[in-house]
């Protein structure tokens, strides 16, 4: 596989129920085996809730403010996608992770249940972000046709139905957000939503600012609030992945930095198929004191 030549679209496998890339599975005993440190800070959430965003926030958090810094690397150099794995020689999440020094920052899309057990046991910091699944499955409908790292999606209307049965990349959004919900309670989970950090970027940033058990000045908070806006990361090439190879990620076909607006899903959902995605909705989410907001 070169640089430039068309990537082949991946063979999905099963892990424990949950789809994955073969790639992945292939590679699972190591990821499940992966030794989490004490000072490690986990960034986790499903596919497309504003991970790299989240991301972002905390670099700036970390580097007090500097942007140079900040800009050291490309989002996915800089915290490790733990089980991320891409044939050689491209380097995958593990590999960078085993190799960064300490203290790290990573990120998952895994499910609770299969997160690497060393994290509970080191007792890591984890913040986990959450967005509500109409636009989640919009955002993650555009990524699929642009990014050929993943399955293709088919239609609209068959990417919905699998995104319902749960048949996509890291299985169904349902269990993973209410996975993470029951567990956060007991352990160091931070529990945020993209839908809160687009109205009010201030306050969401101070509770991860809290978390983080970091005091900045307001001046540095501002600049933050300013660098991880939507406009600023579209144009910051080392957040906003153009800087892989076109025949991994291609821009021209949905930019990674694509709308990131809550409410978009209305310009995607028929009146029936909206429906018919809240009447599952209802049913999957039974139970659960887990609530989202569609817009704002
Ligand atoms: P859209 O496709 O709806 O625009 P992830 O990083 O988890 O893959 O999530 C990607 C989604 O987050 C995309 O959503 C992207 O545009 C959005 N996003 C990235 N940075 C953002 C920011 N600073 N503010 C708002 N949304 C952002």
């Amino acid at each position: 596989l070169q640089l430039g030549e068309k990537y082949i679209q991946p063979e999905t496998k099963e892990v424990n129920g949950i789809l994955v890339t073969k790639t992945m599975s292939e590679n699972w005993d190591n990821i499940w085996n992966f030794q989490a440190r004490p000072d490690d800070l986990l960034i986790a959430s499903y596919a497309k809730a504003g991970t790299t965003w989240t991301q972002e926030i905390v670099d700036m958090i970390q580097n007090d403010g500097d942007v140079q810094k900040c800009q050291r690397a490309n989002t996915f150099d800089r915290h490790p996608f733990i089980e991320w794995t891409l044939p050689p020689p491209f380097n995958s999440g593990l590999d960078l992770a085993e190799k960064m020094p300490s203290p790290r920052t990573m990120k998952t899309h895994l499910p609770v249940q299969l997160l690497p057990p060393s994290f509970w046991k080191e007792n890591s910091k984890i913040i986990y972000v959450a967005r509500n699944a109409k636009d989640t499955v919009v955002s993650y409908y555009h990524f699929s046709r642009m990014a050929a790292l993943l399955p293709t999606p088919g239609t609209w209307e068959e990417f919905v139905e699998a995104f319902k049965a749960g048949k996509v990349l890291w299985g169904s959004w349902y269990d993973h957000v209410k996975g993470w919900w029951d567990a956060k309670d007991q352990h160091r989970i931070l529990y945020i939503f993209y839908e809160d950090m687009k109205e009010d970027p201030k306050r969401e940033i101070q509770k991860i600012l809290k978390f983080l058990e970091k005091e900045i000045p307001e001046e540095i908070l501002n600049k933050i609030i300013y660098h991880t806006s939507f406009d600023v990361m579209k144009h910051n090439p080392m957040a906003n992945y153009t800087t892989f190879p076109i025949s991994f990620l291609d821009h021209s076909i949905s930019p990674f930095m694509r709308k990131g607006m809550p409410g978009d899903w209305k310009s995607h959902f028929t009146v029936t198929q909206n429906e018919e995605f809240d009447k599952d909705y209802q049913k999957k989410m039974a139970g659960s004191t887990l609530t989202f907001r569609t817009e704002i």
